[in-house]
C-alpha cells in the first residue's frame, strides 16, 4: 500500500461514506434483478457500501475486503450497529485478489486508483466474478462543492484553487504508487478490455442542500481540514488565512456555523457483467 494514512481519515471516510450514501442505493437500483450469492467490496474502507449491500441483499454473503485492518474494524462495528451480515477480510492488494475465491458481484468504489496499474487491476476484479456476475467499479464523477463562491470574505474562487491544489496532489500521489502505469482513464473501455460485456455508465447526484445536517456538516469541516493540512505549503497564505477562518470554531462564517454550507457532487459507477 502507498503512504496514504488510511488510519487517520477513518472518521472523514466513514462521513464521507455516510454523505454520499444514497448514491449508493441508486447505484444498487441499476442491477434490476440480480440475485448475487456472494458480494465483494473490494477497497471497501470503514464498511459504508459494504452494509448498504448486506441491507439490500440480506441473503448473499458479503464481505469487505480492504488493507487497512482499522477501517475493517470500523467496517464490523458497523455492520453490528446496523444488524446486518458482513464478513470482512484484510488483503493487501491487488495481489491479494487471487485469494479471495468468487462472486456474483464485485462492487470497488474509488480503490482502483489507488493501484499502480490500474487496467491490471481490472482485468483481476474481473477474473474474480462468476460467469454472469457483475462488477460495479466507482471511479470519475466530479469534485465536491460546499460553499458558494464568495464567502463574504477571502478571494471568491477557493473552491476552484482548491481543485486546483487537490488534483495535483492526486497525480503525484499516482506516480509514487508501485508500478505506476500511465493509461487513458476511459473506465468503460478499461473494463471492456477487462473482457466484461454490456458495459454502460451512470452517475448519480448526491445534493444535500443548505442547510446541512450535523453528519454532512462534520464531513465539510474534515474535509477542510485536510485540505489545510495538505496545503499549507502550496496554497497562496491569502487562501490559507480564508482556510483558517473556516475552520475557527467559533467564527459565525465558519464550517460549523454558516448557514449556506451544502454538500453537491456527483459520483459515476461503471458496470460490467462477465460473460
Ligand atoms: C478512498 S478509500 C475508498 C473507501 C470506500 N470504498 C469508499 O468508496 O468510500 C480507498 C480504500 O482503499 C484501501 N486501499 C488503498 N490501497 C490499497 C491496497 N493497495 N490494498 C488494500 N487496500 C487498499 C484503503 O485502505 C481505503 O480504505
Amino acid at each position: 500500500m502507498n503512504d496514504v494514512d488510511w488510519v487517520a481519515m477513518a472518521d472523514t471516510l466513514e462521513l464521507e461514506g455516510e454523505t454520499h450514501s444514497p448514491y449508493v442505493r441508486r447505484a444498487l437500483d441499476e442491477l434490476g434483478d440480480l440475485d448475487p450469492r456472494r458480494i465483494l467490496d473490494i477497497g471497501s474502507g470503514p464498511g459504508v457500501a459494504a452494509c448498504e449491500l448486506a441491507t439490500r441483499f440480506p441473503r448473499a454473503d458479503v464481505t469487505a475486503v480492504d488493507g487497512t485492518p482499522e477501517l475493517l474494524a470500523r467496517a464490523e462495528r458497523r455492520a453490528e450497529r446496523l444488524d446486518v451480515g458482513l464478513r470482512t477480510r484484510a488483503a493487501d492488494l491487488p495481489e491479494g485478489l487471487t485469494d479471495l475465491g468468487r462472486a456474483d458481484l464485485v462492487w470497488a468504489g474509488q480503490f482502483v486508483h489507488h493501484t499502480g496499474d490500474q487496467q491490471g487491476t481490472l482485468d483481476q476484479l474481473a477474473g474474480v466474478l462468476e460467469p454472469g456476475g457483475v462488477l460495479a467499479l466507482v471511479e470519475g464523477g466530479l469534485p465536491t462543492r460546499w460553499l458558494p463562491r464568495d464567502l463574504g470574505f477571502g478571494r471568491p474562487g477557493l473552491q476552484e484553487r482548491l481543485d486546483v491544489a487537490m488534483a495535483e496532489r492526486f497525480g503525484r500521489m499516482r506516480e509514487e504508487l508501485p508500478g505506476s502505469a500511465s493509461v487513458a482513464e476511459d473506465w468503460p473501455g478499461m473494463l471492456r478490455a477487462a473482457g466484461l460485456s454490456g458495459v454502460y455508465s451512470a452517475t448519480f447526484l448526491v445534493d444535500h442542500p443548505a442547510p446541512l445536517a450535523d453528519g454532512p456538516r462534520l464531513w465539510a469541516r474534515r474535509s477542510f481540514e485536510r485540505y489545510r493540512h495538505a496545503f499549507g505549503e502550496t496554497l497562496d497564505p491569502a487562501d490559507l488565512a480564508t482556510l483558517d477562518r473556516l475552520l475557527d470554531p467559533d467564527d459565525p462564517a465558519g464550517v460549523d456555523h454558516r448557514p449556506d454550507v451544502f454538500v453537491l457532487t456527483a459520483k459515476t459507477v461503471h458496470y460490467g457483467r462477465r460473460p
